[in-house]
């Protein structure tokens, strides 16, 4: 049995809107409705945990109603962390399952609308070997580690091979067991800070192989205004078919020359 957690808790203040990011329109519907269909279309996906913003819960219930998501069993105020979100969404898959139970949980990032198909079933299946599960992308560019020097700005302190860099993405799935374990651990760790869910299995379990499934350049996270803009094209480029399964298809039917796309207007 696999859940999918949605986390929308956040309020996107990079991309600095009024409302949060996830239910801004694109392509004619909010950002958070595009990812919800994701897993609603998704054969591997039983049922889907939605944590919202605290003041927005109920915006995100009326979506999930309007849009006939019958997969979506609740709908929870988000924390006031990423992580603390996650911690809400372990406690309630864990509250629907009987003792000794187990299941998957693959987290999903609401602000990626345009994960595609492949990658939630590539997820599932990892998670049939292997407890933890990551979704990465090489890096095209060079990624530099830095200090601050006092008033005098940044320098360089290191620059990692990049051949063995990757950028991490979502959905990042476990075994509920294993993610819970390593959340208790968490707890007990007054210094405990993380921006993903992986890097707390790393951190608390190093024991516990994370295996990597390839993600997509389309599976980008909405953060900066400007991937607004980004996002939307992408949409348009996969306009004629359910966007979220066809983005990667139409984009290499374009590569081989089968279609033209173009943009503006
Ligand atoms: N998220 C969450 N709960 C939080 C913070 C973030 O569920 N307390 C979710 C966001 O809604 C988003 C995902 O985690 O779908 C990735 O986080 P990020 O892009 O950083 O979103 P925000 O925190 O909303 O953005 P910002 O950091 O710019 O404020």
């Amino acid at each position: 049995r696999t859940v999918a957690v949605v986390l929308a808790g956040g309020t996107g203040q990079r991309i600095g809107l009024e409302i949060p990011k996830q239910l801004l329109k694109i392509a004619g519907k909010p950002i958070l409705e595009h990812t919800l269909h994701v897993f609603e279309n998704a054969p591997d996906i039983d049922e889907v945990i939605l944590l919202m913003t605290p003041a927005y819960v109920e915006d995100a219930r009326r979506i999930v109603e309007r849009a006939k998501l019958g997969k979506v069993t609740q709908v929870l105020a988000g924390g006031s962390t990423r992580s603390e979100t996650t911690r809400i969404a372990i406690d309630a898959a864990a509250a629907g399952l009987g003792e000794g139970e187990d299941c998957n949980l693959l987290f999903h990032d609401a602000v990626r609308p345009l994960l595609s198909q492949r990658v939630v079933r590539e997820c599932v299946e990892s998670l049939e070997r292997y407890q933890a599960v990551d979704v990465a992308i090489p890096s095209s560019d060079t990624v530099i580690v830095t200090r601050t020097h006092g008033n005098d700005g940044e320098f360089i302190t290191e620059v990692p091979d990049r051949s063995r860099l990757r950028r991490g993405q979502t959905p990042q799935g476990f075994h509920l067991s294993t993610i819970r374990a390593a959340y208790e651990r968490a707890a007990a760790d007054p210094f405990f800070q993380a921006t993903d869910d992986c890097s707390v299995v790393v951190k608390y379990l190093p024991h516990v192989p994370v295996h990597i499934v390839t993600g997509d350049d389309y599976n980008m996270k909405v953060t900066q205004p400007v991937d607004v803009f980004i996002a939307d094209k992408l949409f348009q480029l996969a306009s004629h078919a359910a966007p979220a399964q066809a983005g990667e298809a139409a984009y290499r039917e374009q590569l081989a020359g089968k279609t033209m796309v173009v943009f503006g207007g």
